[in-house]
């Protein structure tokens, strides 16, 4: 039983809008986020669950830090960083948001044809920027191809110590399905196939291997 271990997850979508009624965002439903801040809170961390918008009950014995943006979800994650030792990045956090927006609805005819888009901040990447020696930071990697290169580019880039490389290509896993199939990579070189399975089992696999 892991007691007053600190565990920070973030979980879904964002949303970036573009009007009152309009928004750029993905399919994330939440469910690997979920699931793994239920499994982690099972193994007694107090875990505080950073999520997006999405239709699922709260996990027994889980906080949760409602967001909507990825500005949002930036400010909530960097305010429960400091205390976290162990901190799980799930969501899928839109890269961009539109430069404008809109404060009333905008009429079709007055509705761009192209949006000038910004970057948003890499979350993750900032936290491990501040991050100090006795936090352990886990990232995920959404692929369509060349996955386990990519994955591994983003373990080192963004300066992880785990990440969980899923191909969202593939319908029966990833975004919204009940089962995922994730290979771990580690920094120091392991690279641990997880099978496929339900998002449950994944994610007693992924805390399994992240926190021993
Ligand atoms: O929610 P479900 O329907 O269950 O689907 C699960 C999932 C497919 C969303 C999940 O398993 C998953 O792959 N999550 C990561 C999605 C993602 O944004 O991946 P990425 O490869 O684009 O980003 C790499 C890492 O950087 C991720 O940890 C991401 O959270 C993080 N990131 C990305 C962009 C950004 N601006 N800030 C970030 O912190």
């Amino acid at each position: 039983m892991t007691k007053n271990i600190q565990c920070l997850i973030s979980a879904g979508p964002t949303r970036e809008w573009i009007d009152p009624v309009r928004f750029i965002s993905n399919p994330s439903t939440g469910k690997m986020g979920y699931a793994l801040a239920e499994e982690a809170a099972d193994r007694g961390f107090l875990v505080d669950l950073v999520s997006g918008p999405v239709h699922l009950d709260v996990p027994k014995g889980v906080r949760m830090i409602k967001v909507e943006t990825a500005m949002e979800m930036e400010k909530a994650m960097l305010g429960l960083f400091e205390k976290a030792q162990l901190i799980i990045m799930t969501a899928a956090v839109c890269d961009h948001r539109p430069k404008h927006c809109w404060s009333e609805k905008r009429k079709k005819p007055d509705f761009p044809n192209y949006l000038e888009l910004v970057e948003n901040t890499d979350i993750v990447g900032t936290l491990c920027q501040r991050r100090n020696n006795e936090q352990k930071v886990v990232g995920f990697a959404a692929e369509t191809e060349n996955a386990h290169n990519y994955a591994r580019e983003k373990l080192y880039d963004k300066g992880l110590d785990w990440i969980a490389m899923n191909d969202v290509s593939d319908k029966e896993i990833g975004f919204a399905s009940d089962f995922n199939e994730v290979t771990l990579f580690s920094r120091s070189g392991d690279s641990i196939p997880l099978g496929r399975k339900p998002k449950i089992e994944i994610a007693k696999g992924i805390l399994d291997q992240v926190w021993p």
